[in-house]
């Protein structure tokens, strides 16, 4: 359990995410060699250490090699690495013996727990960060309160000379749905396993389920619903029209190494604005090739038996979605023929992607101070002169830093280059940053 400070913290991080996670490493990387002690907390709303935890169905794998994991592409003899919690687990031999870089995404949850366990000292779980305020000192705001709310309820303040917001993306709702919010049979694919382990289908009752969305989380709604719950019948509902691999091929790789951050920053805005644009099908509405394959053979073991279980919608436009006692009645609409259908269903899963914003709520009353929210190079936002405590923003930046910001591949190089600002500001002592800014996503 952490004792909180009444002592301002050098460094409060919001989220306790691979991102934050990979920035404690960091700190205690540079601060031994650097001989500098520093005070550090990292604040989670979750009770305890999970990835994503509701997405972690069975036939998830990493969409990213283990190599990239928290530290080996800064620093390969880190005791942090995921080859040396494979060791210390007693699995290396089992693990090479399995032949892939692609780790099932519970494993890898398990090796970010087990380094979380390591900075136990430095986490405080079950703490919804609800605001950053500024405190006005003898200079300007050298000093940041961070407002939290317990899992009691109960309010919390710490004071900070820096933070750095990882809080990841929210659940995006489409606008068809967000009068649905409190009903029971819609939600959002970040909840998929709890909510599933509340359904009839789990006790053997046949349900009729929409899943919405032609992204990588929908087609794994797609393929557990199938393989787990035999009383479903499931409609893939998207408005594309396929489903399309995403791009993991090795030229295009290379846009997820650390080198090429510095090329996507470095460019104009509209190169950067286009260069981001032509690498979305590595990411965004795209899905393992491998999986495609299985949801197309699942499809066409239907064709052969003459039994139509489940329903592939592609080119569908949702109109309405309106709830009954009967279940959730959708009006689609056929974006090539103009024909509308409708149909009930017990249950709707929202695989629709996530939103970037809650950096903008957490920092709303430092936006006098923080402008635009543009970020350096090193990360840290601009600031206006009067603000001195310095905060610093992590998956926020692609559209300045490019499209690995929101994932895996970075995060050690990245890391790295907040904790050497972090250091080089506590040395300094309060001054403004120095780097080029760009906007935010
Ligand atoms: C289902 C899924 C699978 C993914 N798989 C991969 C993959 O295989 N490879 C890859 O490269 N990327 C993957 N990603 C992308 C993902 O963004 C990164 O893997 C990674 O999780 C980013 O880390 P993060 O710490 O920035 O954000 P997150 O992992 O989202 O962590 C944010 C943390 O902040 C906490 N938090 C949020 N708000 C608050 C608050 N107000 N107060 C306190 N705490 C808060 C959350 O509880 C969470 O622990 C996946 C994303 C999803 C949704
Ligand atoms: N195994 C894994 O590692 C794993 C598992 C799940 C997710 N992820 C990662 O998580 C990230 C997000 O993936 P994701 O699949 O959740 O999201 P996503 O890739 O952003 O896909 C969202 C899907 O929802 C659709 N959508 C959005 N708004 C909609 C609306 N209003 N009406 C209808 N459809 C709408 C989009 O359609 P359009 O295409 O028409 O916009 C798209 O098909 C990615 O980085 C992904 O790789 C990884």
């Amino acid at each position: 359990m952490t004792a909180f400070n009444a002592a301002p913290y050098d460094v409060v991080g919001i989220g306790f995410g691979p991102s934050n996670l990979a920035l404690a490493i960091a700190l205690q990387e540079q601060g031994a060699a650097r001989g500098h002690h520093y005070r550090a907390l990292f604040l989670d709303k979750q009770q305890d250490y999970r990835w994503h935890g509701n997405t972690l169905v069975n036939q998830s794998e990493l969409q990213i090699s283990f190599l990239k994991d928290l530290v080996t592409l800064r620093n390969p003899t880190s005791p942090y690495s995921f080859v040396n919690y494979l060791r210390e687990e007693g699995r290396l031999v089992d693990f090479i013996n399995l032949g892939t870089f692609y780790p099932c995404r519970m494993e890898f949850n398990d090796y970010l727990r087990w380094v979380a366990e390591r900075f136990a000292s430095q986490a405080a779980y079950g703490h919804t960060v609800t605001a950053v305020e500024p405190v006005a000192g003898a200079n300007g705001i050298d000093t940041l309160r961070v407002h939290s709310v317990d899992a009691q309820g109960r309010e919390q303040q710490q004071l900070t000379r820096s933070v750095v917001l990882s809080t990841g993306g929210t659940p995006r709702i489409p606008q068809q749905f967000a009068h649905l919010r409190g009903d029971a049979r819609v939600f959002h694919h970040a909840q998929y396993l709890e909510r599933m382990a509340q359904q009839p289908c789990t006790r053997h009752e046949p349900m009729r389920i929409a899943v919405v969305g032609g992204g990588q989380s929908a087609a794994e709604a797609f393929i557990d619903l199938n393989d787990s719950y035999p009383s479903v019948q499931v409609d893939m509902i998207l408005r594309a029209a396929v489903l399309k691999p995403a791009d993991d091929s090795p030229f295009v790789n290379d846009i997820f190494s650390p080198a090429y951050t510095d090329l996507v920053f470095n460019e104009p805005d509209s190169e950067r604005e286009q260069l981001i644009a032509e690498f979305q099908n590595t990411n965004y509405s795209v899905v393992d090739l491998g999986l495609i394959e299985r949801i197309y053979g699942i499809f066409y073991r239907q064709k052969v038996a003459r039994q139509a279980r489940h329903g592939f919608l592609c080119r569908r436009h949702i109109e309405r979605g309106e709830a009954s006692a009967e279940g959730i009645e959708l009006t689609l609409r056929d974006t090539a023929t103009g024909d509308i259908h409708r149909q009930r269903y017990d249950l709707v899963i929202l695989a629709t992607g996530y939103e970037r914003t809650s950096h903008r709520q957490l920092l709303a009353p430092l936006l006098e101070s923080l402008g635009d929210l543009s970020v350096g190079r090193d990360y840290r936002v601009q600031a206006a002169p009067q603000l001195k405590a310095a905060v610093y923003l992590q998956g926020f930046s692609q559209a300045s830093h490019g499209l690995s910001d929101t994932l895996l591949s970075v995060l050690p190089a990245r890391a790295e280059e907040i904790a050497t600002s972090l250091f080089e500001y506590w040395q300094a002592g309060a001054r403004q940053p120095q780097a080029l800014a760009r906007q935010t996503a």
